[in-house]
């Protein structure tokens, strides 16, 4: 035996244990793999390469100098997903509750470091108590170094963040910035500021999972994109995430081979309801146009403002972003969240060559003080802002309701889109025929003798008029109106058509979203 060898045997082994067998199984105790664990039911086996396994902190505070562990608490490295390569860093809870000290920061940073220059996405586990209280300031710093890489690689190479214990205080600005944060249930939170200083601050009393669990951030805040039921499917949700994205803004978005076949869907031709006012289930319509893949339609933000839907699925084997208003909540009203919602997803597809599928009925903007007040002008823009800025091919399709300056964002063709198709039931117009024959025939019904039969004449009037795709068609801001059984082919013809777009921005340094 080589006892050099055996040196560097017995300090791997070191590390493997993390914080040791006792704090191992604390953590499996309250039902949480270790950071070692999530690596390898994330990353494809025997694809992982582990980096900086022996780094230590340097601190003598406190007795640390005493208390070291190889890794410092955080494991990172690369791999491979469905065989493609990713970079990944596990925050290890046994060590120091994962916190964060100079050392740790330095290999998340050398990581994205490595990633940026390779185009490679990054994946973030994170189980932290957050900045190791023992190093003060140098903590802080680590964690800003860390913050500016986020930023600086945004846009560049996809940013996935899973939140799989506690991330109090500023670990919550990290996984802000990245691009997707998934959360899982009973066993994470993130805030700012945890319920002990809540109760001191506001006298608010508020448990750490009423105040940042899961289903706070997916369904209140909006902060988290996915909740998940435990960690295996938090695993499974990158994975799945990862397939529908490119590796860095360069590359085009994945496609898989696809074998053409009957592409008509009769099924849609029932889908819309006779009386514009009933709604209907805008994801009926969604599954019946992407592929059926065995995977099907993969929703973001499922569960925070769902007048709006978005999400990847696939197209003839080629990923799309959809984007589509949810006619069977609010009516598919366009408020301060959906817009926020909609117009951070649109954001992210145009990054990353993501081709985006747009289905619209929307009655307008939410009106109300309510809306008023926190800023629907500024957050509506948002999402204006984020259409009309993707340079990624854009096909609208409206089934239903166009009205008002909806028609407008939602993917005009005078904002940018590429191909615009209605249905025989669209309806694209300023605004509901009641209300526009209230006020343009304001003084003809007064004077009449029935005013509400002149109402009601007036509203059909409209109707006939402008309740349809027709007018719309004849100006071109509709290429083509078509039986929604032909939705399928005709966006697949489409998206083919458009495959090799090439759209630039005017030259700026960067433009300036209504923020
Ligand atoms: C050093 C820490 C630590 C920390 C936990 N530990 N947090 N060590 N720095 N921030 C250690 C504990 O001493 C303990 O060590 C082990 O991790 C597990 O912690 P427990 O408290 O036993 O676990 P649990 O009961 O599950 O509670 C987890 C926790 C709690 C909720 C995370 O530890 C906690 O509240 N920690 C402090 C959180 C915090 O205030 N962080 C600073 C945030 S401010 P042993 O040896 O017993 O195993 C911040 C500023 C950054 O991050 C700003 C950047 C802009």
């Amino acid at each position: 035996m080589n006892p050099k060898f055996d040196l560097l045997r017995q300090k791997q082994e070191e590390a493997l244990r993390g914080g040791g067998e006792a704090r191992i199984e604390a953590q499996h105790k309250k039902g949480k793999l270790t950071a070692r664990e999530r690596i390898h039911f994330l990353i494809d086996e025997g694809s992982f390469e582990e980096i900086g396994m022996f780094v230590t902190h340097r601190s003598t505070d406190f007795g640390l100098d005493k208390e070291k562990y190889l890794g410092d608490g955080v494991i990172t490295g690369y791999g491979r997903i469905d065989g493609r390569p990713v970079y990944v860093f596990a925050q290890d809870f046994t060590v120091f509750g994962g916190s964060l000290s100079e050392s740790h920061a330095g290999k998340i940073c050398r990581l994205m470091d490595l990633a940026m220059q390779n185009g490679v996405p990054v994946v973030g586990l994170n189980d932290s108590g957050g900045a190791r209280i023992q190093e003060g300031v140098v903590s802080l710093g680590g964690y800003a170094d860390i913050f500016y890489r986020n930023t600086l690689a945004s846009g560049v190479i996809p940013q996935i963040s899973a939140i799989m214990g506690p991330c109090a205080g500023g670990a919550v600005y990290s996984p802000a910035i990245t691009d997707f944060i998934l959360m899982v249930e009973n066993t994470s939170y993130m805030f700012v500021t945890g319920p002990n200083v809540v109760k001191t601050v506001t006298h608010e009393e508020v448990s750490s999972e009423e105040l940042g669990g899961a289903s706070t951030h997916s369904s209140k805040s909006g902060v988290t994109h996915f909740a998940c039921a435990n960690e295996i499917e938090c695993i499974r949700h990158i994975r799945r995430l990862l397939s529908y994205v490119p590796s860095n803004c360069e590359d085009p978005a994945p496609s898989r081979p696809y074998t053409p076949s009957n592409e008509l869907r009769p099924k849609l031709n029932g889908v819309v309801p006779e009386n514009p006012n009933q709604p209907y289930d805008i994801r009926d319509v969604i599954n019946e146009l992407i592929d059926d893949d065995g995977e099907g339609f993969f929703e973001v933000h499922k569960d925070f403002a769902p007048n709006i839907v978005v999400g990847f699925a696939r197209l003839a084997g080629q990923s799309i972003g959809v984007v589509a208003n949810q006619p069977a909540f609010l009516a598919g009203v366009l408020d301060i969240q959906s817009s926020v919602k909609a117009a951070r997803f649109v954001r992210f597809c145009d990054c990353f060559n993501i081709p985006l599928l747009v289905l619209e009925d929307v009655p307008g903007f939410l009106p109300g003080t309510d809306q008023e007040w926190n800023g629907i002008i500024t957050n509506g823009a948002k999402l204006l802002f984020a259409f009309s800025e993707a340079t990624v091919p854009r096909v609208t399709v409206i089934t239903r309701k166009a009205y008002g300056g909806a028609y407008d964002v939602m993917n005009s063709k005078h904002i940018g889109a590429d191909m615009n198709f209605a249905w025989p039931s669209a309806e694209i117009a300023v605004m509901g025929a009641r209300g526009a024959a209230e006020i343009i025939f304001k003084g003809e019904i007064a004077k009449s003798q029935d005013p509400a039969a002149k109402l009601r004449e007036k509203e059909q009037e409209y109707v006939e008029h402008f309740a349809n795709p027709y007018r719309a068609a004849e100006r071109g801001y509709i290429d083509e109106v078509i039986l929604p059984e032909q939705t399928r082919t005709k966006l697949i013809s489409a998206f083919r058509m458009l495959k090799n777009k090439v759209a630039k921005l005017p030259r700026k340094k960067h433009g300036n979203i209504p923020l």
